[in-house]
C-alpha cells in the first residue's frame, strides 16, 4: 500500500459572503499532499491560490468538501501548520531576529526559553543571519525579513509549512537566491511545504509536484510531476517545455472550453512497476465533473521512483 496522504483536500470549495453578494474563490478543488512534498498551487491572480492555502491553516472553512490532516478534519489553525506570506511587514517589529524566530516557540508552550533560544538560534543560523540575531526587523532587507520568516516557522517543526508568495515581493535576483536556499533547507530538513506561486518557473524551481488552478473561480485544470527540475534546470530545453506545456494548460482556451478529456479513471500505478519510457497522460476526474481536464501527469522514469520511495512517498500516475 502506498503511505498515506498528510493533508488531503477533498472537493473544497470555497466563498467569501458579503451582505452584497457570494464570491466562490475555488471550487471542488482536491488535492493530496504526501509527507516529504513540496506541492504548489499554481494558477493566476484572484484563482483563489491564498483562499486554499487559508483554508489549509484553519482560517478558512470550505463551503463544501473538507481538509484533513492525518485523516483529521482540520477545523482552525494549529502550531502543526505554520506560514510564511509574502509581506514583508509579518515580523513584529518590537522584536528583535530572535525574539521574533522564538516567540511561536514560547507562545505555544512547545519549549522551555532556554531551549526555545537554542532552537531559534539554529534555524537563524541555517538562514545564515547568526550576525544578525539582535538586529530589529526595519534595520533587515526584504530578503532578509523573508528568511527570519522562515527560520521562525521551521523552527516550529510544522508538520506542513504553508508558503504563500513568499518571493514575491523581491527583486528577481533575490528572488533566485531565496529559491535556492528554500531547496537548500529541504534537502536539509525535508519539511512538508504546501507553496503558492502564480509563477510557472517558480513552480517547477520550487515543487515536486504541481496543482494548476484555472481562473477564478479555481478549479483544478491538471497535476503534475516537476520533481526533476531544480534551480539547475532553468535554461535547459527540458524546463521550457514543461514551462511551455503548463502555460498552454493554465491559458489555452481551447482546452479549458473542450472540457475533460474524456479518458476513464485508472488504478494507480504500483511504484515498483516498470515505466517504459516516460509519457504524458491525462485523466478526466470523472465523466460529467464540470472540470477543464484534470490531471496530466509526467510518468516517471523508474529511476524516478526509486527516488521518490526512498522517502516514503508514492506517486499515483
Ligand atoms: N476576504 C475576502 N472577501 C471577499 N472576497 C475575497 C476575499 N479574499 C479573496 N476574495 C476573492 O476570492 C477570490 C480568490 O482570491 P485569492 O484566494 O486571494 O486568490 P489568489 O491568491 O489566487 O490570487 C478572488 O476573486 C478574491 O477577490
Ligand atoms: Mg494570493
Amino acid at each position: 500500500m502506498g503511505a498515506q496522504p498528510l493533508l488531503r483536500a477533498q472537493g473544497v470549495s470555497l466563498e467569501y459572503r458579503t451582505r452584497a453578494q457570494t464570491v466562490r474563490a475555488t471550487h471542488d478543488v482536491s488535492f493530496d499532499v504526501y509527507q516529504g512534498d513540496r506541492f504548489v498551487l499554481l494558477g493566476p491572480s484572484g484563482c483563489g491560490k491564498s483562499s486554499l492555502l487559508k483554508a489549509a491553516g484553519g482560517f478558512l472553512a470550505p463551503s463544501a468538501g473538507s481538509i484533513s490532516l492525518h485523516g483529521k478534519a482540520v477545523n482552525g489553525p494549529g502550531p502543526d501548520r505554520v506560514a510564511v506570506f509574502q509581506e514583508f511587514d509579518q515580523l513584529p517589529p518590537w522584536k528583535t531576529v530572535k525574539q521574533n524566530v522564538m516567540f511561536p516557540l514560547l507562545a505555544s508552550r512547545r519549549l522551555k526559553r532556554h531551549e526555545a533560544e537554542e532552537r531559534a538560534m539554529h534555524w537563524i543560523a541555517k538562514v545564515g543571519l547568526e550576525a544578525f540575531a539582535d538586529a530589529f526587523p526595519h534595520t533587515l532587507s526584504g530578503g532578509m525579513k523573508q528568511r527570519v520568516a522562515i527560520a521562525r516557522a521551521l523552527a516550529m517543526q510544522p508538520e506542513v509549512l504553508l508558503m504563500d508568495e513568499p518571493f514575491a515581493a523581491l527583486d528577481a535576483l533575490t528572488r533566485r537566491k531565496m529559491q535556492e536556499e528554500l531547496g537548500l533547507l529541504w534537502e536539509e530538513a525535508k519539511f512538508t511545504l504546501l507553496f503558492v506561486t502564480h509563477s510557472i518557473e517558480e513552480a517547477l524551481v520550487v515543487g515536486n509536484r504541481i496543482l494548476l488552478l484555472s481562473p477564478h473561480p479555481g478549479r483544478v485544470r491538471a497535476e503534475l510531476n516537476s520533481h526533476q527540475f531544480g534551480m539547475h534546470s532553468t535554461g535547459s530545453p527540458e524546463f521550457q517545455a514543461a514551462a511551455n506545456r503548463i502555460h498552454r494548460l493554465l491559458f489555452d482556451e481551447e482546452a479549458a472550453a473542450s472540457g475533460p478529456v474524456a479518458v476513464p479513471n485508472t488504478a494507480p500505478v504500483p511504484v515498483e512497476a516498470p515505466v517504459a519510457e516516460p509519457a504524458f497522460t491525462r485523466r478526466a476526474a470523472g465523466a460529467g465533473l464540470p472540470l477543464a481536464g484534470y490531471v496530466a501527469i509526467d510518468a516517471l522514469p523508474p529511476a524516478a521512483y526509486a527516488a521518490i520511495d526512498e522517502t516514503g512517498r508514492r506517486y499515483a500516475v
